[in-house]
């Protein structure tokens, strides 16, 4: 890459506010990395509120980047460049993060670069693993869902992707209709763990459509039929209970797995060349979903790379990492920069339905 870059990146376009510092040469080390989730305060709303969030965010943003500071032994004077999330997301909390980054890089006479949250995520496999351009990215989340074909930090092609419900938002909806604690991922994966997967028939949406796009909000709404249907006295028996988890579970991982499946094929007919499999967001941490697209990427014979778990949710490294690329193919933003709320990665496909508990989707 050139030159070592000494590098702020900040986010806040969902419920975390992070920052962190890294420092990207040939290779990019990450020398802090804080991240504040606000879980505790949305809880008893059943989703995020955006303007709770945006308050949380201003409130914590300064903290936050002083402890990153801190903790990788820098000076504001020793950075090169601020980087922060300017879109996708909640708008509130994406402006709380650009104006605080616009403080930083005003007062220390700092280049600013605005940064896609998409592209955070999925430049994510080159800041932990050094992937190399091109490589197929399947984005799974509480907000996004999509495949996408990453040829460079501008250049981005989306395959596929959720026409309404993203997985996490349907693990979370899940989890909400069988009285399963939030965040609904783990604990309708523990629950499938003792579950029958095939005691209910639940749907495959979108399986019998060509291409790779996705559904999962009728399968939401077929769990709480199923569900109906076993009640009796407005309860729900424990085993019922384990079998609808590991049936939806189940389908969440026939969908994503076919869908790879016939991802890797566009992408393998297009780069024959080079061939990698990669995953980012909350939903890779899921146990049965990463060992379904394993399988799916040995029997394509393509390598597979799945971030820590820490650098698949929301965090601030990858922002600072996909700034540092930026900033190295020239991108500087000054104190226009605004905030977006919808921000396609792939200015060629037309915008995606729904914007979902946790903002836009693209
Ligand atoms: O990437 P993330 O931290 O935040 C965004 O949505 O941007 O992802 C959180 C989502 C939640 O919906 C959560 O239920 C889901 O990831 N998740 C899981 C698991 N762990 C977290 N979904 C399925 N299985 C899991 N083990
Ligand atoms: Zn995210």
């Amino acid at each position: 890459m050139g030159d070592t870059l000494t590098i702020l990146g900040i986010e806040s376009s969902c419920d975390d506010t992070a920052a962190a510092v890294l420092r990207v040469g040939d290779t990019a080390q990450t020398l802090s990395s804080i991240v504040s989730g606000q879980g505790e305060l949305h809880d008893a709303y059943g989703g995020v509120v955006p303007e709770i969030a945006a308050r949380a965010h201003a409130e914590k943003l300064d903290h936050c980047v002083r402890e990153a500071l801190d903790e990788a032994g820098v000076r504001v004077r020793d950075l090169d460049a601020v980087a922060v999330t300017a879109g996708p997301g909640l708008i509130g909390g994406v402006m709380s993060g650009v104006m605080c980054a616009k403080g930083i890089a005003a007062g220390a006479g700092l280049p600013l670069i605005g940064v896609n949250h998409l592209a955070g995520h999925a430049l994510t496999p080159r800041l932990t693993d050094g992937v190399a351009y091109p490589y197929l990215m399947l984005l799974v989340s509480g907000g996004h869902c999509q495949f996408l074909l990453v040829r460079g930090a501008q250049d981005f092609a989306r395959l596929g992707g959720t026409i309404d419900d993203a997985p996490g938002e349907a693990f979370d909806k899940v989890a909400r209709l069988l009285a399963l604690p939030q965040p609904g991922g783990p604990s309708v994966e523990a629950e499938a763990a003792r579950g029958d997967a095939t005691r209910f028939t639940l749907p495959r949406p979108l399986l019998d459509r060509a291409g790779c796009d996705m559904s999962f909000s009728g399968l939401k709404t077929a769990v709480l039929r199923a569900r109906d249907g076993v009640m009796t006295d407005n309860r729900l028996g424990r085993q019922a209970r384990s079998d609808l988890c590991a049936g939806f579970q189940a389908a969440v991982c026939d969908v994503l797995g076919e869908k790879t499946r016939r991802a890797l094929e566009i992408y393998l007919s297009e780069t024959p060349e080079r061939a990698t499999l990669t995953v980012a967001g909350g939903v890779a941490a899921n146990g049965a979903i990463r060992a379904r697209l394993t399988e799916v990427a040995r029997g394509a014979h393509v390598d597979f790379v799945a971030p820590p778990l820490a650098l698949c949710t929301d965090n601030a490294a990858m922002i600072a990492y996909a700034g540092a690329e930026l900033y190295r193919l020239g991108q500087r933003d000054g104190m226009e920069l605004a905030a977006r709320p919808r921000w396609p990665l792939d200015r060629t496909s037309p915008a995606m339905l729904g914007s979902g508990k946790k903002g836009a989707k693209a």
